[in-house]
């Protein structure tokens, strides 16, 4: 049917993420911030593209999340939306977008939507945020929620270390887990938390929960794509498995270029015009 709505049945839409649950089909989602990146990993059958504020380390090199800003997610927003044709594209409400009060969350939520056209947002916290949680849904918003590590509150934690290893965080974690789902958030991404937590909270909600850091026993697994791939040499956390070493290959392609530079090898006759 042509015309002004989509027929592409291939889209992973919040519905799809919720039958694979149901039938038990594990959920891949990974992070891209460009357009290039996106394509590849669109097109490698990826489930859910995280537009990570993780951008503000990967891609900026900033020690924390903290500083990437509304404009810069939208712009990252934007250049993975124009990529992916299947996937699921969610952006990240960057820090101090959401949590001064609910109608600045929601400008910022529809800013993002409307100038990226991605699929859906993730904002991290519980109870504190619920608020805003309800308005932006309540907007016809999709929302992801994210609880465990959070990193956006970092200067408070002072640690990247295991969340709710304590039995009060522990119990916050999964009253804030349940407040999400009545919300109305359409998944979960817990990280860096105990995998019996994981299981446990993935198995009392019905929305798919997404783990980074929190073992096998939830509904999918989240990474971001730079470390999977192994570019970067110095980050090497025990739950991320490295799928490739981009580090050492593509050092060694750049250094080959340089001597062939240097040794007037390129270009060579064919290479030329
Ligand atoms: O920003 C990000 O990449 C994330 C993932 C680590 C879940 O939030």
């Amino acid at each position: 049917m042509a015309g002004y709505i989509s027929d592409d049945t291939r889209k992973v839409t919040t519905h799809r993420l919720i039958e694979m649950k149901q039938r038990g089909e594990k959920i891949a989602m990974l992070t891209s911030y460009d357009y290039t990146m996106a394509q590849i990993v669109d097109g490698a059958g990826m489930d859910i593209i995280l537009v990570g504020d993780s951008a503000s380390n990967v891609m900026a090199g900033n020690v924390t999340t903290l500083p990437i800003t509304l404009d810069q997610m939208i712009y990252h927003g934007k250049s993975v939306v124009r990529a992916v044709r299947r996937a699921m594209v969610v952006v990240d409400m960057p820090f101090g977008s959401y949590q001064g009060n609910e109608l600045e969350g929601l400008a910022s939520a529809i800013r993002i939507m409307k100038e990226s056209h991605a699929d859906a947002l993730k904002m991290e916290g519980g109870e504190e945020i619920i608020g805003t949680v309800k308005r932006i849904i309540g907007s016809g918003i999709p929302v992801m929620g994210h609880l465990g590590l959070m990193p956006q509150s970092i200067n408070k934690y002072g640690t990247y270390t295991v969340r709710a290893k304590d039995e009060a965080e522990a119990d916050k974690l999964v009253r804030d887990a349940h407040l999400l789902e009545e919300a109305g958030c359409f998944g979960l991404v817990l990280e860096k938390i105990p995998a019996s937590l994981a299981t446990r909270v993935a198995a009392e909600l019905t929305i798919p929960v997404i783990g980074i850091g929190a073992g096998n026993g939830v509904d999918g697994q989240v990474l971001v794509a730079q470390d999977m791939l192994g570019m970067n040499n110095g980050f090497r956390p025990r739950f991320l498995r490295r799928y490739a070493d981009l580090h050492t290959i593509m050092t060694d392609a750049i250094s080959t270029y340089v001597s062939d530079v240097k040794n007037l090898d390129f270009p060579n006759e064919k290479e030329q015009y």
